[in-house]
């Protein structure tokens, strides 16, 4: 055996258990204990998430919303987004990798008395669901307002299709003023 290949699985997010840390503590051990220096077995990983979870974030427009309010009609108890991105589109991973879907307005809302809202996709299919009310407090917000999601770098574009002919997502790339210049300064960009 010349080559381990330890795989993925390491979150870019924050997650409260297992850190990086406590991951890597674990594995080194192992690897100390089964694949010592001396054995000259030469060790791979291959992180996804952990290095393009958080890389991108996907801005979606609020098409559609239905409030439903209490019995004597006096507060809403709940609110029904749609938006014109889908789990068929840049959010496959809500449903393939059960992550939670994070989501918030783009602009500061005034108010911010939240109430629990489910989110959807456009494609009128019933497992177009991205985010339950349990998931999901948020603030009240219009038809026609954008909103971002974070984590939306991995299992996202790669996994899109157009289903009911919905358009993939255009994709927009960003990086800050000294970033791009100590890119645009490397040998390697023509
Ligand atoms: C061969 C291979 N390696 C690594 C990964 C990354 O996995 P993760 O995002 O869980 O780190 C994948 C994901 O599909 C994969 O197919």
């Amino acid at each position: 055996m010349n080559v381990l290949d330890i795989g993925g699985g390491f979150r870019g997010r924050y997650v409260e258990r297992p850190t990086i840390e406590e991951n890597a503590e674990v594995i080194n051990q192992c690897l100390d204990d089964y694949f010592p220096e001396a054995g000259g077995v030469k060790i791979i990983a291959e992180p996804g998430r952990y290095l393009v979870e958080t890389a991108v974030s996907t801005a979606a427009n609020i098409i559609g919303r239905k409030l439903i309010y209490d019995n004597d009609k006096s507060s809403i108890v709940h609110v029904m987004y749609i938006i014109n991105d889908e789990a068929y589109g840049t959010f496959a991973w809500v449903k393939e990798v059960t992550e939670v879907f994070v989501m918030s307005p783009v602009l500061n809302k005034a108010s911010t008395e939240n109430h629990h809202s489910t989110v959807w996709g456009p494609t009128c299919c019933g497992t177009d669901c991205l985010a339950t009310e349990t998931d999901m407090p948020l603030p009240l917000m219009e038809v026609g307002e954008w909103v971002q999601i974070s984590y939306a770098g991995s299992y996202s574009f790669s996994c899109s299709t157009n289903f009911n002919s919905m358009p993939r997502p255009r994709l927009y790339y960003f990086c800050s003023s000294d970033t791009w210049y100590v890119i645009s300064m490397s040998d390697w960009v023509y």
